[in-house]
């Protein structure tokens, strides 16, 4: 046998921690229930309210009866009329019937856990439990808003938009807010929103007055910004109860509500830090359908073609049902499709069918066999189909067969191709809800965001390669790499479990039982140990938590990565600098930091808008750190730089450019060396001098043309990201212009070109802002005269780096690898490929590292020069570079 069949399909729990066993109710709570028949009050002695909708109706005439009294009858109840379609779906949603434990929980308790699988019906329920028992509304005995966090922009705006159609209601009362657009306004009552749009809320209102609810959605992902929020928002209640207790003027107490698709919640249960009472949890039973499991007999390293291979043997053998792949990549993912296409397309089957009909010169009668065949095929019984899905493993692993190829596993079963990946445009990514075309199969290739916050309707095969493509960081030198690793256990039982939604389902695993068992962590780690965190550092300062030390973080991060993030927010000037020469942890903010937390950007982008106002440079800076926010607007460059132009892998070729699916080889290197031209023609901006210009002048160039999928297809950028850069820029300028008047964005739609001074001057804020990841040329560290005549080009020269003691070298896609090699750069990332690459490079002269960097330089004993000035010799960094000298009355 092929594979080895890890549980059996009569035995469900694949992933035991979601179908464990539900919590027990929370008991020692209870009791307040039956203090006063009529009268019951949360633990901190509020009204409560019984929730009026119909389940509730139900329980006021069976079980509460008897407790309804005077002042539950008065309550408001909100009534609402959903679409019949919707009233139908919901029956069926696992966590309907658990409303009432549910609202029972949330009204006798402040903080609630409720755990339920992908697909129980959480997002899209539970608000409206709320919204249905007078939440929300300002008129109710709870006031404000229901807010509504999720880690991901497309979930909050897909969401907002299913509750409202859910509730009849319009955007306006159902509505999201996200870092590029917002759809609340004053009569909101559930605002969905990224967890970082709260958190910075917080930052201007700690007490969060205009909400009465708080959901913290996906909490399982453990990202960051959701890890941060819960730690805040356990002090934000402690402080609303505490002012509801002295009676302050229209107070009432804040719920927070975290939902998570997994039972692994003690981080936040069990953390004494965090709540001194362990919250209730609520587990909303699974309605999951057995999932049998296949492990490969090996590991194959390319996932990719085994990807291929699955896919097809599935489609061609098995029964009807939709077949989702977990890849890596965008470019994988690409890959496949275009190899399924190819196969199984619509346009592919029928000129097959077309040619063997001619070739073959088939009668009638034959045709009308093979579809009566085909259509046994489909209408095969259950058991039939069990059988098959245990066959496909039994002659699928010999090597005779993979030389055989998998080109014999035919069909005559078009398949309906989606892929699913972040960068995907947003109506793209909306193609995965509708049905496919009758008579087809639905095949799903995707990236781990089909693991939880995307529910896909009828799946029933998971094709799982067991690995993720992450961002690594490492906190000691700052170097990045984005890594295919090996996703966890629990990620593993959460792919395997969207097979079984809707009826039993089979999941093949691209990996060994063994391989599972020795190299899979039981979870994955949080986001908090994984990123730099100078960001939600400054936001906790600015919420005036100073010893961040003491926060309580559900997993505490790195004190290593916490130091760096205080030194960099102190050469930042974001925080006071608390003893001479060395940052000591704590220190508060500075009015520079205050201003700088007000921008929904990282702090080095918000220092370059703060200072950036001189000489009228501020709409430029505004252009760059929206363009650099949001990320590398150029299709593919890497891939295209670093040697592989030309490439046989057809993995390797330009998803977006090549939509069809076989475009031929020659097609594509003329298309490479277009885009090269078209990099030329934005590196004309600053005669090469800085990556950033480039995006500058693409940004521009963009607003001149006034945007368009045209402007994007001939200058090789992505629609969306220019989109997204448009939308950045018009919020920052309405940040700038309300909370610094005095700074007049200027914000003009299009800009004339900036002129030399104003190019030198932002190569200085840049310089600012990224002044602790400075590379200097080696020779000039060493003097050795390495550079000689060997170099022409930046292309291979060694440079040091502040605080990375690896040699680095300048990307192949810089404006600056093919200029001579300048002297000192400042970089905006710095990634491990082949070799540690600086990226997002800008010359800049040395002269000016010594006044923008003072925290960093230690200076000479004064010297006298040969004219009798009097002059010292700045050292640059730990690594005590020597600085030009300068005049001693400058420091
Ligand atoms: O949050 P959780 O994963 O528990 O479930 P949910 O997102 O509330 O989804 C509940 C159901 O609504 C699922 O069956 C989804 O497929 C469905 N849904 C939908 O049909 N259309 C949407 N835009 C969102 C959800
Ligand atoms: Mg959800």
């Amino acid at each position: 046998k092929g594979y080895v069949a890890s549980v059996e399909p009569d035995e469900p729990p694949i992933a035991p921690e979601l179908s464990a066993e539900p919590a027990p109710p929370p008991k020692k709570k209870r009791k307040t229930e039956s203090t006063q028949p009529g009268e019951m009050r949360g633990p901190l002695g509020e009204d409560l309210q019984l929730p009026s909708t119909s389940f509730a109706k139900h329980v006021q005439e069976t079980a509460l009866s008897s407790r309804e009294t005077a002042s539950t009858a008065k309550r408001k109840a909100v009534a609402v009329t959903r679409p019949s379609e919707v009233e139908a779906a919901r029956l069926l949603l696992p966590i309907v019937a658990e409303e009432q434990p549910i609202m029972e929980a949330i009204l006798l308790n402040s903080v609630v856990i409720i755990c339920g699988e992908t697909g129980s019906g959480k997002t899209t329920q539970v608000p409206q439990f709320l919204y249905e028992a007078g939440f929300g509304s300002l008129d109710s005995e709870n006031p404000g808003m229901i807010g509504v966090t999720q880690p991901r922009r497309v979930a909050a705006v897909s969401m907002a938009a299913r509750v409202a159609h859910e509730l009849n209601l319009p955007s306006s009362r159902v509505s999201y807010q996200i870092r590029y657009d917002a759809s609340v306004s004053p009569s909101t009552v559930i605002k969905f929103m990224t967890d970082g749009v709260l958190l910075r809320e917080l930052a201007t209102d700690f007490l969060l007055a205009k909400y009465s609810v708080i959901i913290i959605d996906e909490a399982h992902e453990r990202s960051m910004n959701t890890d941060i929020l819960i730690g805040v928002l356990s002090r934000v209640i402690k402080l609303r109860e505490d002012m509801w207790r002295e009676g302050k003027d229209g107070v009432k107490p804040l719920r927070l509500i975290i939902m998570s698709a997994t039972l692994r919640v003690s981080d936040f249960a069990e953390n004494k830090m965090l709540f001194k009472t362990a919250p209730p949890i609520i587990s909303v039973p699974a309605r999951q359908h057995p999932v049998t499991v296949h492990f490969s007999r090996r590991t194959p390293s390319d996932y990719v073609t085994e990807a291929v291979r699955k896919a097809s043997k599935i489609h061609a053998r098995l029964p009807p049902g939709g077949v989702l792949i977990f890849l890596t990549g965008q470019n994988e993912i690409a890959g496949v499709c275009r190899k399924l296409e190819l196969r199984y397309g619509k346009k592919a089957l029928e000129e097959r069918r077309k040619a063997r009909r001619s070739a073959e010169d088939i009668d009638l009668g034959n045709v009308q066999k093979e579809q009566a065949e085909l259509a046994a095929d489909i209408d095969r019984d259950g058991a039939a189909a069990e059988e098959d899905a245990e066959a496909l493993d039994s002659d699928a692993d010999s090597d005779a067969d993979d030389e055989l190829g998998i080109d014999k596993e035919e069909t005559d079963v078009p398949m309906h191709i989606v892929p699913l990946y972040a960068l995907l445009p947003s109506e793209k990514q909306m193609q995965v809800f509708r049905p496919p075309p009758s008579g087809t199969r639905l095949v799903v290739v995707s990236t781990n965001v089909a693991e939880t916050s995307l529910t896909i309707p009828d799946i029933r095969y998971v094709v799982d390669c067991g690995r993720a493509k992450e961002r690594r960081y490492d906190v000691a030198n700052g170097i990045q790499a984005f890594q295919v690793s090996w996703i966890s256990k629990a990620s593993a039982a959460q792919r395997a479990g969207r097979a079984g939604r809707t009826g039993p389902g089979h999941c093949y695993r691209l990996y060994s039982s063994a391989l599972y068992e020795h190299y899979f962590d039981q979870f994955s780690k949080p986001e908090i140990l994984r990123v730099p965190i100078e960001g939600v550092v400054l936001q906790m300062k600015s919420m005036n938590i100073d010893a961040v030390i003491n926060f309580p973080f559900p997993t505490p991060p790195d004190r290593t990565s916490l130091r760096k993030a205080e030194t960099i927010l102190t050469h930042l000037g974001a925080l006071k600098v608390q003893s001479k020469g060395s940052v000591v942890l704590g220190g508060s903010i500075t009015e520079i930091g205050k201003a700088m937390s007000l921008f929904p950007l990282s702090p080095r982008y918000s220092r370059m808008l703060v200072s950036g106002r001189q000489h009228g440079c501020l709409p430029y800076v505004i252009a760059i750190v929206s363009a650099l926010s949001v990320g590398d607007p150029f299709l593919r460059e890497e891939a295209l730089v670093e040697g592989e132009e030309e490439s046989d892998d057809d993995d390797e070729s330009l998803p977006h450019l090549t939509t069809e699916a076989a475009k031929a080889k020659e097609t594509r290197r003329l298309r490479r060396r277009a885009f090269f031209q078209s990099q030329q023609l934005h590196a004309s901006l600053g005669d090469s001098i800085s990556d950033i210009f480039r995006i500058l002048s693409v940004v521009g160039a963009y607003e001149y043309a006034g945007g368009g999928h045209k402007f994007c297809t001939d200058h090789f950028v992505r629609p969306k990201a220019m989109e997204e850069i448009h939308k950045l820029r018009a919020q920052i300028s309405n940040i700038v212009q309300s909370n610094f008047p005095e700074m007049d964005a200027g914000f003009v739609a299009n800009p004339p070109p900036p002129t030399n001074l104003q190019l030198k001057v932002l190569r200085q804020l840049i310089a600012a802002g990224f002044i602790d990841q400075v590379a200097i040329r080696k020779d000039l560290v060493q003097r050795t005269g390495l550079l000689g005549e060997k170099y022409t080009t930046s292309k291979g020269v060694p440079y040091q780096a502040l605080g990375i003691a690896e040699d680095v070298f300048i990307h192949p896609s810089s404006v600056l690898a093919n200029t001579p090699p300048p002297d000192y750069v400042v970089f905006l990332e710095v990634v491990r490929t082949s070799r540690v690459y600086i990226k997002g490079l800008t010359t800049i002269n040395v002269a000016w590292l010594s006044s923008l960097g003072k925290p960093l330089c230690s200076f000479s004993k004064p010297l006298k020069s040969k004219d009798g000035r009097s002059m010292v010799i700045p050292h640059f960094g730990p690594a005590g570079w020597e600085l030009p000298p300068i005049e001693a009355k400058c420091q």
